[in-house]
């Protein structure tokens, strides 16, 4: 008995120790030890070996064009769309798919394998939807890519949205997404989320609308989002993405939406990097943080993801394609500092994101495609401490990003500390 490719030794999310035998694109054995031969071997001994990293929210169009035209002076929402207003004419299929492709590779190298992008239709040249298209074909050796067609300016509210966004899904664009709360009145918000849902459950197509990104706690687009699904028979299908409303939302109400959303199964997306970012910048103090309602939701067993939204855009100046920044930052706001919590968060970036975008081929189990990230960390919660260092990912059973080890110590006025990022995390969670 042989394999392509065995990964040795690593430590498992769930606390094992066990060698990893590939075959192929697909993981054929899970054993404590693995007495055959091999391609190659990896020796991940003592390092966690985990499913990749899954992205369920992000704008791959607008991806890496920060400061082009110019940079967001509010840091609203509601200027950065402006902004994007202003860049889309200026637009290239190159430059789009350009700047797509370099972060695939920044991607790759975080061991973030699959993507959900949302891709905006409100253009008639559809230039993004075509470059994404072709992006998804290019990375698909690699990167699971998932595109939503996505009316950034209105499915109503921009006069040829509607008839962009039906082309867009014409042309392969996998999931229906919405913008219900940036409609002209609460009421066309509501009535988009019911013809998105119908167009959905006639394709057959998964829904990913943004839902109530505001701090308006009477912006409730989630509850017609879960009527809908549940009316029109999407049950675990749907996801709303943001839900900040909910942070502000009156507790009686939400008392009554969150088991709805439950029994409706429709998950839900906060971004935490840019909800933080963005929500509250009308209030003075206290100073909402926009945040929805993470453990509240959990707690009723609605699924939750983290989602990274926006790297170097108009909406957002920061980020490097690390699902780990974002789980760090999620963690923090939603106060989710228990051993148990921590661990979960780093679950959602990986194993629940997956299941958001109905990706049932991944996760490190026999069966499973061999898709996998060894992090330079003990476990889970020290990859988060640490943002541990991705050192090796495999994709689909070939190894497609490595790099050493860093295991010299700190050097304090040039002597040796003793003391390096591992020893440090060792002293601090000794087990
Ligand atoms: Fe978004």
């Amino acid at each position: 008995m042989s394999f392509d490719l065995i990964v040795r030794g690593g430590r498992l999310a769930d606390g094992r120790t066990a060698d990893i035998g590939i075959r192929g694109e697909t993981i054929a054995a899970i054993e404590p030890r693995i007495e055959a031969t091999a391609v190659r071997v990896i020796d991940a001994t003592g390092d966690l070996v985990s499913a990749p990293f899954v992205d369920p929210h992000f704008h791959m169009d607008a991806t890496l064009s920060y400061g082009i035209p110019r940079i967001n002076k509010s840091g609203t929402l509601l200027e950065g769309i402006a902004l994007w207003g202003e860049l889309k004419p200026l637009l290239t299929h190159e430059a789009v798919k350009e700047r797509a492709l370099k972060y695939c590779d920044w991607a790759v190298s975080m061991g973030l394998l699959a993507i959900r992008t949302h891709v905006d239709t409100c253009d008639d040249r559809l230039l993004a939807v075509e470059a994404l298209l072709d992006v998804k074909k290019t990375v698909a050796p690699y990167i699971d890519l998932q595109l939503v067609a996505f009316p950034q300016d209105g499915f109503y509210r921009d006069p040829t949205a509607r008839q962009n966004t039906i082309r867009a899904l014409d042309m392969g664009v996998d999931v229906v997404g919405g913008i219900p709360h940036f409609e002209r009145t609460m009421a066309d918000g509501t009535r988009s989320v019911t013809e998105l849902c119908e167009i959905a459950e006639k394709r057959g197509l998964m829904v990913d609308m943004h839902c109530d990104e505001t701090d308006d706690p009477l912006s409730r687009h989630i509850e017609q989002l879960a009527y809908e699904t549940q009316r029109l028979g999407l049950k675990g299908r749907v996801a709303g993405s943001h839900l900040t409303s909910m942070h502000s939302m009156d507790n009686y109400y939400v008392s009554k939406l969150l088991p709805m959303m439950a029994e409706a199964e429709v998950s839900a997306i906060p971004n935490p990097l840019i909800n933080i970012m963005l929500q509250g910048r009308h209030d003075t103090f206290p100073k909402r943080r926009g945040l929805t309602r993470v453990k509240e939701m959990q707690a009723l067993g609605i699924r939750v993801g983290w989602g990274q939204d926006c790297v170097l855009d108009p909406w957002y100046s920061l980020g490097t394609a690390d699902m780990l920044d974002v789980a760090f930052m999620g963690l923090h706001v939603a106060q989710m500092s228990s051993p148990a919590d921590m661990a979960k968060c780093f679950d959602m970036v990986t194993n629940v994101n997956a299941a958001i975008m109905g990706l049932d081929h991944l996760g490190v189990a026999v069966g499973k495609r061999a898709s996998l990230v060894v992090l330079d960390a003990g476990d889970p919660v020290e990859a988060l401490r640490l943002r541990a260092e991705r050192l090796c990912v495999v994709a689909r059973g070939k190894v497609v990003a490595e790099r050493p080890k860093r295991d010299t110590a700190l050097s304090l006025n040039g002597r040796p500390s003793g003391v390096n990022r591992r020893h440090e995390a060792s002293l601090k969670n000794p087990t």
